[in-house]
């Protein structure tokens, strides 16, 4: 029998998977090392065991202690699964950043959560760094974790993920590029690719907010690089003992809207669901891709499943109260989709213009559509006849006919936003859409602003 004996020992061997659609403008071949495949579906199953293991093997940690370590959920859900297979407790400690899933998920595996707030220095005791700090002091026979600063965490990844890398590759591997937050993974990686081949380049994914960037470029921990930001799981407010910046070639900034598009794309062009680091590692390899050529073998690793982002960059409503969102190209039916249902407001050539000023009052309306015959002959907008009262009062009891200027441009329900912005201007305030079914709606410029905004 092929068995494993516990869950533990599925961790690790994560496929190698080519980019085709999202890296079609990279020179060089662009692979996927994607770490969901690992049990508890993120690469930080590696480390949290290797931790544990040599916490055991160091004698910090005794039979039935309790595990505490402040975790951006990845991590807890590594610590969990070997809490159980090796019968510890855990308590994760968080902060209200992260996903409500990854929390979730967290409880489902038997941890105890405490959720802290972001937005506090991480000296402040409210921090999450300080809670699970002192939580390690109170509980007896207990045990932190630490991540940041455990260095078993990166030494993980020079014994599993570089090798994997390195053999996956067969030796071809020129760059390597990865979201950078305790450090684990690049640090790991990147000297043991760097012991095989010193050539080897590897760039770090960095957040605006976080201060890996410039402390790389400069040598100086500037504070004010530090802000929130969305993006989870990358960039720091502190210099995590993990991160060893003389394996780090470069750290390239991406934004948190990029982050979020490029993890949507990722799964709707790639048909791979991952987490937002990803979206982050695959956008600034984009952005560096004029260093690339085609000789070029680039591995980019994803560390998580998108499953834990439901609830924010895969959820549309989310990604729109961000202004995340990148809406589709309107058309003259979506500006009429609001009120299509309602009919179109005309006057006849041979009324009264103070009918027409009736009709735009009781309707709430500043342009109206002038007809004759069944057919369109011209158009009159609050500000003309305004303009034309004020001149001559006498004319409230003439023709519209009289008075009336052309008609509006008629665009079909297909044309887009920009065709329509095009024709709408001061002397013409709006156009009449035809519809399929013969009847016309109006758009005019307020509902073109309306759309913008
Ligand atoms: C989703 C995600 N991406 C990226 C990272 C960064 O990896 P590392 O801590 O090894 O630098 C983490 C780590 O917390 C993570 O959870």
């Amino acid at each position: 029998m092929k068995i494993y004996n516990n869950i533990l020992e599925t961790i690790g061997n994560t496929p190698l998977v080519k980019l085709n659609k999202l890296t079609k403008d990279v020179e060089a071949l662009v692979l996927a090392k994607v770490e969901t495949t690992n049990p508890g579906n993120s690469v930080k199953d590696r480390m949290a065991v290797k931790m544990i293991e040599d916490a055991e093997n160091a004698g910090l940690i005794k039979p039935g202690g309790t595990i505490i370590e402040g975790t951006s959920g990845n991590t807890g859900m590594g610590l969990a699964l070997a809490a159980i297979i090796k019968g510890y407790k855990l308590i994760c400690v968080l902060n209200d950043k992260q996903s409500k899933e990854k929390m979730d998920i967290l409880r489902a595996v038997g941890a105890e959560v405490v959720v802290c707030p972001t937005a506090v220095e991480p000296t402040d005791p409210r921090s999450y760094y300080s809670v699970s700090r002192r939580l390690a002091a109170e509980t007896p026979n207990s045990w932190y974790v630490n991540q940041y600063d455990n260095l078993s965490n990166r030494q993980a990844h020079y014994e599993q993920t570089g090798p994997e890398i390195w053999e996956q590759t067969e030796g071809k591997i020129t760059h390597f590029v990865v979201g950078v937050g305790t450090g684990g993974t690049i640090s790991g990686v990147g000297k043991f690719l760097k012991e095989k081949n010193p050539n080897i380049k590897i760039w770090g994914i960095d957040t605006y907010g976080s201060v890996f960037k410039k402390y790389k470029e400069t040598g100086i921990f500037d504070e004010n690089e530090i802000y929130p930001y969305i993006t989870e799981g990358i960039g720091e407010d502190i210099l995590p003992k993990n991160v060893d910046f003389d394996v780090i070639d470069l750290f390239e900034k991406v934004t948190d809207k990029d982050a979020a598009v490029y993890t949507r794309k990722i799964a709707r062009e790639e048909g791979i669901f991952v987490g937002n680091s990803a979206g982050a590692a695959i956008k600034g390899l984009l952005q560096l891709k004029d260093q690339l050529t085609k000789d070029d073998v680039v591995v980019v690793l994803f560390h998580d499943h998108g499953s834990r982002y439901v609830g924010k960059m895969f959820n549309d409503d989310w990604m729109r109260e961000r202004g995340f969102l990148e809406e589709e190209v309107k058309t003259a039916a979506d500006l009429i989709e609001k009120h299509g249902n309602r009919p179109l407001v005309t006057v006849f050539a041979e009324e009264l213009v103070s009918h027409a000023i009736a009709s735009m009052r009781k309707y709430g309306i500043s342009q109206i559509p002038v007809m004759k015959d069944g057919k369109f002959v011209g158009a009159i907008d609050d500000s003309h006849v305004y303009q034309l009262l004020v001149d001559n009062p006498a004319l409230r009891d003439v023709s519209i006919a009289t008075v009336m200027g052309e008609p509006f441009p008629i665009v079909k329900e297909s044309d887009t936003l920009e065709q329509l912005s095009k024709l709408i201007n001061k002397q013409t305030p709006a156009v009449l859409v035809e519809k399929k079914d013969g009847h016309f709606h109006i758009v005019t410029r307020y509902d073109i602003i309306a759309s913008l905004s």
